[in-house]
């Protein structure tokens, strides 16, 4: 190879770039709904929690190992370590599989976008006729596919030009757009009837609805959230530079990340109850719920076609994240040239979509331990291979990484000063794997009370 490995260009591109990875549609149609579900204020209280105990550390960590050894997430574990090697393989095998169902819902956002600036989202006028739409076209053997693809080929455009022209340069634009477009609806949504009841549905604390389950889904949610227990974040510090400081950059990204999951549940709730409906979670809150919102207001396609454009950006900075973890891997480790590494990940990844595509429908049939592909693919890797990737991440750089290099990275060789040091050990030593072990175990259902 041989060539010089890129590296991004100051900090706020390490920032927006590591954002860019974290904020997806884990933030806007998940991260509102389990916070409502689970006593709203209280749960962003006990999120934020969890992301000072186990976000901070876990994504200090990943970036001391990405950034000290510049390198892909299987090299960076190996350089660090030969027996830990296995932890960056995780790492890949975690990407695919995100990838084989995060591609096929990125794939309907475009579907939708369509739909609305065709102007035939004014027909989605009732949520039960929404939910039959929905179901139609999810079941349908080709038109999601050709989204998915689409989606697909979207992502390896930015990833085929480059590290700097296409990953930094797509995020130093997409992410502020995104904002704007967040704070437009959520003022929009804010302003409607009955607006400020949804407002008080997701924030106010209500601690009668937090039980056991609430900080494990917190947990949960603010490790699919920031991307961290895959590789990932490993992968983009790899590309950070030696000025770039770590400890500002991890705190910018949280709380940008955080401030978007919480708009995105002002943009989302105040409008759910002005149209006095019953809040629902995931795909049918985003595809069936909002459109015959949408209906209501003035501007219906417009509205609609700019909070679909949202979800495409947010989840398109996430696939580009996920696909560049593999792309690195098979060049720097493999030895394929990067045009031809990021070939062979679209390819893989577009037909594992495919695949998981179809088991919603024709496919249905083929299960694996009771679920179809697309949902088997979403049970591992959030409950299995996510947790077990961050409780072994914390117990490598608690116990096994040189304090040295955690230190010389944290403090940016010395140049900043780390006076919580001595607590971010503790947290990775023990609080971090012992939380992560109690989602693992619970996941696996082992561990219930
Ligand atoms: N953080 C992304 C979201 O909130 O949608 C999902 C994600 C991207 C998870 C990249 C993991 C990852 F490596």
């Amino acid at each position: 190879m041989g060539e010089k490995r890129a590296t991004l260009g100051g900090r706020l591109s390490a920032v927006l770039v590591a954002a860019g990875s974290a904020v997806g549609l884990g933030n806007i149609w998940r991260f509102p709904y389990i916070a409502g579900e689970n006593g709203g204020g209280a749960f962003l209280i006990i999120y934020i929690a969890c992301i000072l105990l186990l976000g901070v550390p876990v994504l200090l960590a990943e970036f001391t190992v990405g950034r000290h050894t510049h390198l892909n997430s299987v090299g960076a574990y190996r350089t660090l370590s030969k027996r830990w090697a296995f932890l960056g393989y995780n790492s890949v095998i975690s990407s695919l599989l995100i990838l084989g169902f995060y591609f096929v819902v990125s794939g309907w956002t475009l579907e939708y976008f369509i739909t609305s600036l065709s102007g035939s989202i004014s027909e989605y006028t009732h949520s039960a006729v929404n939910a039959e739409r929905f179901a139609e076209f999810t079941t349908n053997p080709l038109r999601p596919i050709v989204c998915t693809v689409l989606f697909a080929l979207l992502t390896h455009a930015v990833i085929a030009l480059g590290v700097q022209k296409g990953i930094e340069r797509s995020s130093k634009l997409m992410m502020p757009i995104l904002f704007v477009m967040l704070i437009v609806i959520a003022a929009r949504s804010i302003a409607l009837p009955f607006g400020l009841e949804g407002v008080e549905f997701f924030l106010k604390p209500d601690f009668s609805k937090v039980t056991a389950k609430t900080f494990l889904d917190a947990m949960g949610q603010a490790f699919f959230s920031l991307s961290i227990g895959l590789g990932c974040m490993i992968t983009y510090s790899s590309y950070f530079n030696d000025k770039t400081n770590l400890q500002k950059t991890a705190f910018n990204v949280i709380a940008l990340d955080t401030l978007v999951a919480v708009l995105a549940g002002l943009a989302i709730f105040p409008a759910v109850f002005s149209a006095d409906i019953e809040p629902t979670s995931g795909p049918s809150l985003v595809f069936v719920t909002l459109p015959s919102i949408f209906n209501t207001m003035t501007f219906g396609p417009f509205w609609s076609a700019l909070f679909f454009l949202l979800l495409i950006l947010a989840a398109l900075t996430s696939t580009i994240s996920l696909h560049e973890v593999l792309t690195a891997y098979l060049h720097e480790e493999r030895g394929l040239s990067r045009t031809k590494a990021a070939w062979v990940v679209t390819i893989v990844t577009t037909l594992l979509a495919c695949a998981s595509s179809l088991s919603l429908g024709v496919w249905g049939d083929f299960k694996i331990c009771g679920l179809n592909l697309f949902d088997s693919l979403d049970f591992v890797t959030a409950n299995i291979l996510l947790p077990l990737g961050g409780l072994l991440t914390s117990i490598f750089a608690g116990w096994v990484l040189d304090r040295k290099i955690l230190r010389t990275e944290i403090s940016d060789h010395g140049s900043m000063r780390c006076r919580l040091f001595g607590l971010l050990v503790v947290l990775l030593r023990y609080v971090c794997p012992a939380l992560l072990l109690w989602i693992f175990l619970y996941n696996l259902g082992i561990f219930r009370f």
